[in-house]
């Protein structure tokens, strides 16, 4: 089964269909997670809003291992995590969709791996291509065919690679540290995308990003970032994020042999 990790701007997913909800008691610090699961297109889809249905946890307070372990034992293979950033590169204006290709992890302090304690011998996780290929692949498709659909114009045209750096957060950037984050290669900045990815990995698990720009990161326009001009573009971008996700499931289901 496929789930949508929900960021910023998508506590709920209203293309789920039939949806019920199912709690699990982790290992984590005793947390439980609730995931909710239903269908999209006809596929079933398990869905996690990673801020809590009512977006209280920071991206520095997430229990990551704990969702991605919840997911793990719910059955789920693969998964399109959703994520908000700043953008750096040109292209990422706000409104902008793209799908990494590449990340850097700044965050410090987080849980970020399984293999930790108890261990039968040291593990070393293979994270040369962070996401997964075929489920970049069809999303690279399925944002295409859904901005052919509403006939955006070349400029609007998603960004189909891009390397996402991962900040601590919760506050924003200094314009140096968005400097230097350019000067390091990365097209955009964001605070969930780490060690989210990596946990995934080290589960086995297939996960790719959809990642939606909502301003541009710190000292690239004039001004500060105000969380109105962001709330903004969360609102209008995510009903395109949701279009996108409908045209993955369908694809996903028509190219997969259930
Ligand atoms: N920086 C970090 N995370 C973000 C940003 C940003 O500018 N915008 C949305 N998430």
């Amino acid at each position: 089964m496929l789930a949508v990790i929900g960021g910023s701007g998508l506590s709920r997913l209203d293309i789920l269909q039939g949806i019920k909800s199912v709690s699990y008691q982790t290992p984590y610090a005793q947390a439980q997670v609730e995931i909710l699961e239903g269908s999209v297109e006809g596929l079933p889809v398990a869905f996690l809003p990673r801020h809590g249905a009512d977006h209280k946890i920071p991206p520095h307070r997430i229990n990551y291992r704990a969702n991605l372990w919840a997911l793990k034992e719910h059955g789920v293979t693969g998964i399109i995590a959703v994520n908000a950033v700043g953008g750096i590169d040109p292209q990422m204006s706000p409104g902008k969709l793209a799908i990494p290709d590449q990340l850097i992890d700044y965050t410090s302090g987080r849980a970020h791996t399984f293999y930790e304690e108890n261990l039968e011998e040291v593990v070393h996780v293979d994270f040369t291509h962070p996401y997964s290929k075929r489920l970049r692949q069809l999303l690279v498709i399925a944002v295409e065919e859904e901005q052919m659909e509403e006939d955006e114009s070349e400029e609007e045209m998603p960004m189909t690679r891009g390397v996402y750096g991962c900040t601590q957060g919760p506050r924003l950037e200094t314009a140096a540290e968005v400097a230097r984050m350019r000067k390091d290669g990365c097209d955009m900045v964001g605070m969930t995308g780490m060690p989210e990815a990596a946990l995934a990995r080290e589960l086995g698990l297939q996960y790719a990003c959809l990642a939606l720009s909502v301003n541009r990161a710190a000292g690239l326009e004039e001004g500060p970032i105000t969380m109105d001009a962001i709330n903004q573009t969360l609102a209008t971008g995510m009903k395109e994020v949701k279009r996108v996700l409908q045209v993955f499931f369908r694809l996903y289901r028509e190219r997969t042999v259930i």
